[in-house]
């Protein structure tokens, strides 16, 4: 498995694998529309997990010219860089390759990419309270919960948000070193 570098939905060559990977995980939720909806937003990028090749992550930027060609797509995740945080958007991973990994692997590329970019205090997002297996991928991945957000997915339908801190050395820009003692 390896992870390809970030890259805008527009970048990325394989929308329709994209578009059918979301439909597999979300159902009546997911595919083509929702997706072009929800990487929309200016400033969200994409990163993808593919098949094959050697292990790595290519977490420190790029143009998306590296979308892996007829390797199998694994899973994407989209995230959003802001000044201070970064909020993972979505994440699916393709059914038949979950429990592998990739899910963390993409969590870690989202922030470590973000964290690249930008100084990056903490990574944000929402999760439906059922959805167990989102809930323990976040929780193994450190996050926290924060609050529940009433009716975020719409009347009645709540969300828990999530928060990871991220320490001084994830943030972006270069530490000042400490004053020599004297
Ligand atoms: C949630 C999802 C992204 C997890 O992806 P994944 O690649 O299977 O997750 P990983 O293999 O990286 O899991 C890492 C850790 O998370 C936890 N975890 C992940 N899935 C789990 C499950 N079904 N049950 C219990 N723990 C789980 C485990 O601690 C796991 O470590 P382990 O396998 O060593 O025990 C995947 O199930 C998915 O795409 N679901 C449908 C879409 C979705 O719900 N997206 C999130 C919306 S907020």
């Amino acid at each position: 498995m390896r992870v390809a570098p970030p890259a805008t939905l527009d970048e990325l060559r394989r929308l329709d694998d994209l578009a059918a990977l979301d439909a597999a995980a979300f159902g009546p939720a997911g595919g083509s529309g929702l997706l072009q909806e929800f990487a929309a937003q200016r400033g969200r990028r994409v990163v993808v997990a593919l098949g094959g090749g050697d292990c790595g992550s290519g977490g420190g930027g790029g143009s998306g010219d590296d979308d892996g060609d007829g390797a199998p797509l694994l899973g994407y995740v989209l995230y959003q860089p802001s000044s201070l945080a970064v909020q993972i958007v979505r994440l699916a991973v393709a059914p038949a390759a979950r429990r592998r990994g990739v899910g963390r692997a993409l969590i870690q590329a989202a922030i470590a990419a973000a964290a690249a970019q930008r100084r990056v205090a903490c990574a944000t997002l929402h999760v439906a309270p059922s959805n167990a297996p989102a809930l323990a991928l976040y929780r193994a991945c450190g996050f926290a919960d924060d609050a529940i957000v009433q009716d975020y997915y719409g009347r009645g339908a709540h969300a828990v948000r999530m928060v990871l801190e991220l320490g001084d050395a994830s943030h972006g820009t270069p530490q000042r070193p400490p004053p020599e003692p004297g």
